[in-house]
């Protein structure tokens, strides 16, 4: 099979460098890809969201499925479009179609979503610019922390914690204002949950579901969890009290329900779910649907996955995942995001990179990297890499994976040097 893998960062490195190990896979093309998805097959420049270019390239690469990674490309409709084109409705994507899509797109609805069909999540409720009164109302029945959210997709950035009510008040006029454009004009206030995170992924056929490894994210900038909120800074597979009796929870409480409910709105679903959980004293709750995989959570999934990635998109297709089996290693992984100084705020690009690879037990994976014209290896965005290690344990995985980091160079390289430890311990708060 010829595979168009669409979108260019540590996640499509990632999920290339899994489907490249596929003996169903002929040609692997990625578009646009990065220096990394270059040597696993064909990168081709274009834009994701140029739905015709997409087109094109589907048509002349003789492009036998199309695998969507990033979320702008569903929540734009890409399923919807090849659905409705004579051309290409033969051809199979990997990736929700619009409507399900929103279960990423907009809060609002996802959280209506839980709701109606009984699935675990935080109070809330949602108000429109008109309502403001009725918003702060809401906010003082809530006790401290405050949690606020824009509607709709606002990259990463669209969601405040507060600490005190006035600051609760301040930025809720802030995304009223216009701040998060017309994705903040509708904002999600909700009860602020106390627990761990985990990373589920779910890939469905819309009937059925297989569940992939979990993983542990790490958004903040900065070790022990802080400063600024990143794309995220690293990921750990897998999460030690992910265990089979949070897993049946997950499963019977979240998993089912959702699958069930995206059936019976009528929503054909094909593709992954990324279900963002906080496990509140051992019961988990869903803080969000992404409609897609995560990034950097799939650079440390993908080497934990035994089965074949291409066989179970051959059977999503078919709606045959009632099928299929997925096997992972029993290992661990921890990947960790080397980054330019500056970011999340203002980095410089174009600087050089000098080593990719120091430890062959790891696997360095690009994100903002490319090949100037001079065919230098150069910086030309925040998140530079991901080196990833791979181990028999959380700790021996840690350490190929900071021995690996370290052996990368770029003038301004900044990574965590915590990514994983908390795990170590092995203790809930
Ligand atoms: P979201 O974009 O909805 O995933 O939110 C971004 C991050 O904010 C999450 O990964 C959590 O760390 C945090 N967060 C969101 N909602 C809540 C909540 N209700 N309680 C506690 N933390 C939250
Ligand atoms: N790592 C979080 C995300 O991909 O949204």
């Amino acid at each position: 099979m010829n595979i168009l893998l669409l979108g260019s960062g540590g996640r499509e490195h990632a999920l290339a460098w899994k489907i490249n190990q596929s003996p169903l896979l002929k040609k692997l093309y990625i578009a646009p890809g990065n220096p990394g998805t270059q040597n696993l097959g064909e990168n081709i420049n274009l834009s994701p969201n140029d739905f015709q270019q997409v087109k094109q390239a589907v048509i002349k690469y003789g492009i036998s499925m199309v695998v969507v990674g990033p979320e702008d490309p569903l929540v734009n409709g890409i399923h919807d479009f090849f659905l409705s084109n004579n051309e290409l409705k033969h051809i199979p994507v990997i990736g929700p179609t619009k409507k399900g899509a929103m279960l990423e797109g907009s809060k609002d609805f996802s959280k209506g979503f839980m709701v109606h069909h009984g699935i675990p999540t935080a109070r809330y409720q949602s108000f429109k610019a008109q309502h403001k009164n009725e918003a702060i109302r809401f906010l003082s029945e809530l006790k401290s922390p405050y949690v606020l959210k824009a509607d709709g997709l606002a990259a990463g950035k669209g969601v405040v914690i507060c600490e005190s009510l006035s600051e609760a008040k301040e930025n809720l006029n802030y995304f009223f204002d216009g701040a998060f454009g017309e994705a903040g004009k509708t904002v999600i206030i909700e009860e602020f949950l106390h627990g761990v995170e985990v990373s589920v992924f779910v890939l469905t056929d819309g009937k059925s579901y297989v569940i992939l490894p979990e993983a542990k994210d790490y958004k903040r900038i900065g070790d022990g969890d802080t400063g600024l909120n990143t794309g995220g800074m690293g990921a750990v597979s897998p999460v030690y009290f992910f265990d089979s009796n949070f897993r049946l929870k997950v499963e019977e409480r979240i998993i089912k329900p959702t699958i069930k409910g995206l059936k019976n709105e009528g929503i054909d679903y094909k593709g992954f779910i990324f279900v963002g959980i906080m496990n509140v004293n051992g019961e988990p709750y869903v803080i969000e649907y992404n409609a897609r995989m995560g990034d950097p959570e799939t650079q440390a999934v993908m080497p934990r996955l035994k089965t074949d990635l291409l066989e179970l998109f051959v059977k999503t297709a078919n709606q045959e995942l009632h099928n299929a089996t997925v096997e992972f290693y029993d290992n661990a992984t921890v990947a960790v995001i080397l980054v330019s100084q500056g970011y999340p705020g203002t980095y410089k690009k174009g600087i050089e990179i000098s080593s990719t690879n120091s430890e062959p037990q790891a696997i360095t994976f690009h994100a903002g990297t490319v090949i100037n014209p001079n065919g230098t290896l150069v910086t030309c965005g925040g998140r530079v890499m991901a080196s990833v290690g791979i181990d028999k344990d959380l700790k021996a995985a840690l350490n190929i994976a900071y021995s690996n980091a370290r052996g990368i160079n770029f003038d301004g390289k900044y990574y965590r040097t915590d990514i994983g430890k908390d795990l170590l311990k092995q203790d809930l708060p």
